[in-house]
């Protein structure tokens, strides 16, 4: 029987199964990254706005844990521009093979990553932004829906805005924002994807370096229970939404979730990472080196939280997608 779940995105990247797991900024470090690779998937080191060392330690310590292949995630519209060179300077010296970029597209940014010889993935939450990242030479892109946990440019849902990208493109293109089971992979397949691409559901995994605040507020959402706002501004360009659970802060706005702007919210210190001081309404997130009112920081995570029960083993997570598709293509295929 030929595999339906070993797409094209699967000879492109060098994994066993088409899901990849997103490069979370603070959550996504070697430990997930390499236990999503070594299981089959795609694991993506999460480095925005991280030093050149970290990057290059990171790299290493995926490495020493598997030989599998992976990604390095960065925003070059979110990071300083000299910071970025030096960021993507230190993956093309270790040898990353491909990038994984985010948010508004940089032409110069997928031009000296291609220039260096990485693969440039680009997640995108329009049709235009897919196009123009397309012409500037990327070889395939993520769909994300507004669904999506983490920052989100797009303002439909995964469902409409993937078949219409496929129809659009010529490269690959991967379903993001609310895949998170096997059933999902079937449909993201269905719907022209080539994979998917889940954030949420490796945040509340064992290996993601989330604080367990923020694990445990994952199980206990509903699907109802996020909201889409721009308040979380600190640290990004005005106007930057994010999707994140609903707590205090976000009660806290009322009806007002868009219009704010990073440069007049006052500083307020909630809680510190080594000597770094944490602000409220900033885009940090609870991460295990932080302490403090942990409560109180941006608690991303998407809509499919509700679907999630449990605190699983990445690579667990990874076989259950898996076991949980090919049952249904199973099922599928036997009806008359
Ligand atoms: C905790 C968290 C942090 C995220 N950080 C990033 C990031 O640093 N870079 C990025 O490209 N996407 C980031 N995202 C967005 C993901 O790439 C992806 O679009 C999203 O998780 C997909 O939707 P899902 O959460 O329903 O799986 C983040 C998402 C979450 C949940």
């Amino acid at each position: 029987m030929s595999d339906t779940l070993y797409t094209s995105i699967c000879d492109l990247l060098g994994c066993s199964y088409p899901i990849l797991q997103a490069g979370m900024g603070g959550v996504a470090r070697s430990e997930l990254a390499a236990a999503v690779s070594e299981a089959g998937g795609y694991g993506c080191l999460g480095m925005v706005r991280e030093s050149p060392a970290l990057i290059a330690s990171e790299i290493a310590a995926v490495r020493g844990k598997t030989d599998k292949p992976f990604a390095v995630n960065l925003i070059p519209a979110a990071t300083d521009p000299a910071l970025f060179d030096e960021e993507l300077a230190a993956c093309t010296e270790a040898g990353v093979e491909t990038v994984v970029f985010f948010w508004d597209v940089v032409p110069t940014a997928v031009e000296i990553a291609k220039a260096a010889g990485m693969r440039v993935i680009y997640q995108l939450g329009s049709i235009d932004q897919a196009l123009d990242a397309e012409a500037a030479g990327a070889d395939a892109i993520i769909a994300q829906g507004v669904e999506a946990g983490g920052h989100v440019h797009s303002n439909v849902t995964s469902m409409v805005l993937l078949p219409q990208m496929v129809a659009k493109l010529s490269i690959p293109v991967i379903a993001s924002g609310g895949f998170a089971s096997g059933a999902s992979l079937v449909a993201a397949l269905a719907l022209g994807a080539k994979g998917i691409h889940c954030g949420t559901a490796f945040l509340a995994s064992i290996e993601s370096f989330a604080h367990s605040v923020h694990k445990q507020n994952v199980l206990e959402a509903n699907a109802h229970q996020t909201v889409h706002t721009d308040a979380f501004a600190i640290n990004w360009p005005k106007g930057s939404p994010v999707r994140v659970l609903a707590n205090d802060m976000t009660d806290s706005l009322g009806d007002r979730h868009f219009g704010y702007d990073p440069a007049t919210i006052q500083r307020e210190v909630v809680g510190e990472e080594d000597g770094r001081p944490l602000y409220l309404w900033s885009t940090d997130s609870p991460l295990q080196s932080m302490t403090g009112d942990l409560d109180r920081l941006a608690m991303f995570a998407g809509q499919v939280a509700g679907q999630i029960s449990g605190i699983e083993s990445a690579g667990a997570i990874v076989t259950a997608i898996v076991t949980e598709a090919r049952e249904i293509i199973e099922k599928l295929g036997a009806r008359q």
